[in-house]
């Protein structure tokens, strides 16, 4: 069993320089929650990949927060938050989001800065991925249709346009047109031009003074000794390179995608926090090898259809409804070939095991242990790249017994019951990696931390 007794703090996330908090499975594992938590003790929260399609729910203060653009941290008032320059940004959907952080009182101005390299996404975009997720029939994505693909698309050949563009309107206003007027040639998208031109007319006047050159900020508050979180979006199975493509989304989600969507180079990464859901979801098709298909369908039957089914039920006590398209969300087993390779590609300090309360009241756990493909164990680490392949897999479980009680109110890994104890342990051994927070609740509070020195 795990000889893991004690965690540093800055494996934990606890004071790093600066601490990358990074999906492990394929998204929803509670990276807001974790950023949330984290950011009492940072300077700077930032995002560095991905758009809108990101849901990261925060529960503090007696309220629910439910961000898509903005960072968590925008909850402590002694933060900065920016946008890097590897995320996407809508701005109509980010005003949307700000929203009802002005109608709760919640001062965000000034602090919330955009990267001058961060594109731009437009409805265009958003028109573009709903038409191209049509066209694929019964092969499509599943996608958010948030644009994202469409947009990463256009950075990738060079003909998008970036947020600095906002404070030149004069020349932007003819690349908006150029890039319009050639979508809607190219893709037959019904675009407003005039429409379009006026409303980024607008949002320039309102957005320049909060663009920044984002790599020099970035590093400048580095050299200050100012400490940064980089949240990140979506999940390690979700990375355009090391996902199970082509079912993933279109932006480096893993520890890299920091370095090249922040502009802060790999040696400057003290600490990334992998946020490790205590089961499995995923929110959109593709493979999901320890998948609980015959109790969730896919996540497709209706909520309350009777039944206990164990599927069903991580999906229902987990709330596993996703905050972004409220789409339900696929259940299954804990799958440690996924939390191994997450290990491998992002070196975490740590493990953030999320949700352990969800599993409270089951009798037997199981955790999805290895790989085979044709009689074939795979190594720890060996995930396969194709779909042929993946959907190859025959997972090997192991089973534990459940605790059969209420995790709420425990702080401290000792006061977990045993059955949890060894559970977690397991996943330690197994993956090699400590878990130094395990969430048993939606709360801030609601963590049960290992002894950190
Ligand atoms: P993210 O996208 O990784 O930030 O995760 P989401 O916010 O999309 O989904 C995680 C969900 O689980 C949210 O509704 C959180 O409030 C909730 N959550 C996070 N940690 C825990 C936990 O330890 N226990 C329970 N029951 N819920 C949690
Ligand atoms: P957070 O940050 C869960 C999934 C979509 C789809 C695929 C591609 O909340 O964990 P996209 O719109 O990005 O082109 O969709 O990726 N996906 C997520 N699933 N959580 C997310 O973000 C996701 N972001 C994208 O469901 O399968
Ligand atoms: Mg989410």
């Amino acid at each position: 069993m795990s000889k893991i007794k004690t965690v540093t703090k800055k494996a934990a996330g606890l004071n790093a320089r600066v601490c990358a908090v990074v999906g492990g499975q394929w998204g929803d594992e509670g990276k807001g929650k974790l950023s949330d938590v984290l950011a009492k003790g940072y300077d700077i929260v930032a995002r560095y990949n991905g758009g809108n399609n990101a849901g990261h729910t925060v529960v503090a203060n007696g309220k629910k927060y439910a961000f898509h653009l903005i960072p968590c941290g925008i909850i402590y008032p002694h933060t900065t938050n920016i946008l890097g320059n590897g995320t996407v940004i809508h701005l109509p959907s980010m005003f949307e989001e700000l929203e009802p952080l002005t109608e709760d009182g919640l001062e965000w101005e000034g602090r919330l800065l955009i990267s001058d390299r961060a594109h731009l996404l437009f409805d265009f975009h958003q028109s573009l991925d709903g038409k191209q997720e049509e066209g694929r029939g019964d092969k499509n994505i599943g996608t958010t249709k948030k644009g994202i693909g469409p947009c990463y698309a256009t950075k990738a050949s060079r003909t998008g346009i970036r947020a600095g563009m906002l404070k030149h309107f004069d020349v932007f206003e003819g690349q908006l047109r150029d890039l319009l007027q050639s979508q809607r040639d190219q893709y037959g998208l019904n675009v407003d031009v005039e429409g379009e031109v006026d409303r980024y007319r607008k949002y320039a006047e309102i957005v320049s003074p909060w663009v920044v050159n984002g790599p020099h900020f970035i590093n400048e508050a580095y050299g200050q000794g100012k400490s940064i979180i980089a949240e990140g979006a979506n999940a390690a199975m979700l990375d355009l390179d090391f996902g199970t493509y082509p079912f993933v989304t279109s932006s480096t989600t893993t520890a890299g995608g920091m370095c090249t969507g922040l502009g802060l180079s790999p040696d400057k990464i003290e600490t990334t926090v992998g946020v490790v859901k205590a089961y499995t979801t995923r929110v959109g098709w593709g493979p999901f090898p320890t998948e609980l298909t015959d109790d969730t369908c896919g996540g497709m039957v209706p909520r309350d259809a009777p039944g206990t089914a164990i599927g069903r039920h991580m999906q229902v006590v987990g709330a596993e409804i996703g905050v972004t398209t409220g789409r339900k969300r696929r259940c299954g087993w804990l799958d440690i070939p996924v939390v191994q390779y997450g290990h491998m590609i992002n070196n975490y300090g740590s493990i953030n095991l999320t949700k352990l309360d969800v599993l409270d009241e089951l009798d037997e756990i199981k955790i999805g242990v290895s790989y085979k493909i044709n009689g074939r164990r795979l190594a720890p680490g060996e995930m396969p790249s194709t779909l042929e392949d993946l959907y190859k897999i025959e997972v090997e479980y192991e089973t534990m017994p459940g605790w059969k009680t209420s995790l709420a109110g425990v702080t401290e890994f000792d006061q977990l019951p045993q059955n949890a104890q060894n559970y977690i342990e397991r996943i330690e051994d197994l993956v090699g990696c400590p878990v130094a927070f395990t969430g048993v609740g939606v709360g801030r509070e609601d963590m049960a931390a290992r002894v950190i020195v």
